[in-house]
């Protein structure tokens, strides 16, 4: 089959559904491709190098359309791009089905098989390869920040120079889901002080991971719709949230804003008020400019300047880092064809038993398929009702401190039978307790009283156990200080302290050796 690239009509535009260097995989797969003349040129990438991969470049539009039997697209195509379409023919990109009932139309009309990048089930793990929703918001949460450099008059990082010493910028951004994680990673990088905020705390962890502050409002609501989506907070919530991001607005240099519910418009966070309150030269990056920003002043593909503050809410981020958004795109699209072409011969089949693809497909054939039936994801685990339960008159729960009472019993039982022990036992028996029952409990205060600092806890712990088995072990090995050697220990325990301290010398710099490959990973 026939794969066709054409030229992005939509204005400003600039990415294309394909690069060269998957035009050589696609070929790999059976497919032959043509792209249309100019077609990469916005995202420097030349029709020579279409044509060094193997693809057939051809002049016109029409010419690309009606030979196609699949159009790559990004930009959802026009009422005259479909009048081009061949009859049956197949369409993959961006659609929008919800916002395009008249385009769902047309292509019906025509008979057209159509695969909507944006429909795919983003729940599902093997999806996460054609997630093209992720890529772009990825490439633009960069570009916000960037954009939000090249307005803001002082550096990210803070100096201390000969010309005297500058504070670094602070940062807010309000939404940390793929985008507002990706503005985070990259202001951080840059060395500005980063805060966030979103309404779903379990993405507290993520902005810490990647540098940035996780600023709560002070209001306990849980804020997650389930599927990693977000929900409408209630009033109250609202209320606290605003009065949060107000000082955040009093104090903070860049704000940029990404959050959103699907199929609702965007939550209106910064107010006039708060843009009024912000230091003259600040600027705001709004991302969600398209469904109606989170700003109140916003203006969707501009940058204006309002009350000293650069307010951009340009709509076309992705498509600003041209080469790198089409890179991922076409890679998404690549893994997607692999899902479709299974055989590698070059002809696709469209699996509608396939919860993915068939999540994506919104016409088949010319029937509309779209929406979707409900995924059957696996029922998330429920949270056991006892542990609701009220409390027992007597006793006490897991997880629940011990009352005074039962603690009293327990060290009235421990000492009894501490002191028969003693009654009976003989004297050696008793030195040796004595050490053992003073090892576990400073042991166990040393252990459980370490602060993490290497990459995970768990290390951390298990290397403060390690260091309490080499200091026994170094013991055993020592010679005794007065010089005596009546009390040296046989060579089976010597020989035992060897190993023990053979094998944490393994786990510790093992551990450091793991920490350091990994840290190598994000370094760059
Ligand atoms: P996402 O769904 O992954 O993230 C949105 C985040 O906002 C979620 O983490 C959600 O919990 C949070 N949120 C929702 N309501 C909130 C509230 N009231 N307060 C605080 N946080 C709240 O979406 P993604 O992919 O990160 O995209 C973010 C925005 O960027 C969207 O509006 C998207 O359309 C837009 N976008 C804009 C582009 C442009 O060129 N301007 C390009 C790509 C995405």
């Amino acid at each position: 089959m026939l794969i066709g690239v054409p030229l992005e009509t939509a204005a400003g535009e600039k990415r294309v559904a394909t690069v060269p260097e998957v035009v050589e995989k696609l070929i790999k797969l059976g497919f032959t491709v043509a792209v249309q003349g100019g077609a990469g040129e916005a995202a420097n990438v030349s029709d020579e190098a279409y044509r060094a991969a193997g693809a057939e470049v051809v002049p016109t539009a029409a010419e690309l359309w009606s030979k196609s039997d699949i159009v790559f697209k990004v930009r959802p195509p026009s009422a005259a791009e479909v009048g081009l379409m061949r009859e049956g023919g197949m369409l993959v990109g961006f659609v929008w089905p919800a916002q395009n009932p008249e385009l769902m139309q047309q292509l019906a009309a025509k008979r057209a098989t159509v695969l909507a990048i944006d429909s795919l089930p983003r729940q599902l793990s093997r999806a996460q390869k054609m997630d093209a929703l992720t890529s772009m918001a990825g490439v633009s949460g960069y570009r916000a920040v960037i954009e939000a450099a090249n307005a803001f008059g002082r550096y990210f990082n803070g100096q201390v120079t000969a010309a005297g010493k500058i504070p670094p910028a602070k940062v807010f951004i309000a939404g940390a889901g793929v985008a507002g994680l990706a503005a985070i990673g990259t202001a951080a990088g840059l060395g500005a002080i980063v805060r966030a905020n979103d309404t779903r705390a379990e993405v507290a962890d993520q902005v810490v991971s990647l540098g940035g502050e996780f600023v709560k409002v002070d209001y306990e609501e849980e804020g997650s719709g389930g599927g990693g989506y977000a929900k409408v907070m209630s009033e109250g919530f609202q209320q606290a949230q605003r009065a949060m991001y107000a000082q955040q607005a009093r104090e903070c240099d860049i704000i940029i804003t990404t959050a959103l519910i699907p199929g609702k418009p965007a939550p209106k966070l910064i107010t006039a008020e708060m843009v009024k309150s912000m230091k003259p030269g600040s600027v705001i990056v709004d991302m969600a400019a398209e469904q109606g920003g989170n700003c109140e002043l916003t203006e969707p593909g501009q940058a204006v300047v309002k009350h000293g503050v650069t307010i951009i809410g340009y709509t076309d981020l992705a498509s600003r880092l041209a080469k790198q958004s089409s890179t991922l795109y076409s890679n998404n699209l690549l893994r997607l064809t692999e899902e479709l072409c299974k055989t590698k011969d070059g002809i696709v089949d469209v699996n509608m038993d396939d919860d993915a693809i068939r999540g994506l497909t919104v016409i088949k054939d010319g029937s509309i398929t779209w929406p979707p039936p409900p995924l059957k994801l696996p029922a998330p685990v429920a949270k056991p009702a006892a542990a609701v339960a009220a409390p027992k008159a007597h006793g006490h729960g897991p997880g629940e401190p011990m009352s005074a009472k039962s603690l009293a019993i327990v060290f009235g039982v421990g000492a009894l039978a501490l002191w028969g022990v003693g009654l009976y036992a003989p004297a050696s028996f008793l030195s040796h307790f004595t050490v053992f029952v003073l090892a576990c409990f400073i042991g166990y205060m040393v252990i459980w009283n370490v602060t993490p600092s290497l990459h995970t806890p768990l290390m951390s712990v298990t290397n403060a156990i390690s260091s309490i088995i080499a200091i026994g072990a170094l013991v055993q090995i020592a010679p005794p200080l007065d010089g005596a050697s009546a009390d040296r220990p046989s060579a089976l325990i010597l020989g035992m302290a060897v190993l023990a301290l053979v094998l944490t010398a393994v786990n510790m710099f093992g551990g450091f050796a793991v920490t350091r490959r990994m840290l190598a990973m994000f370094r760059k």
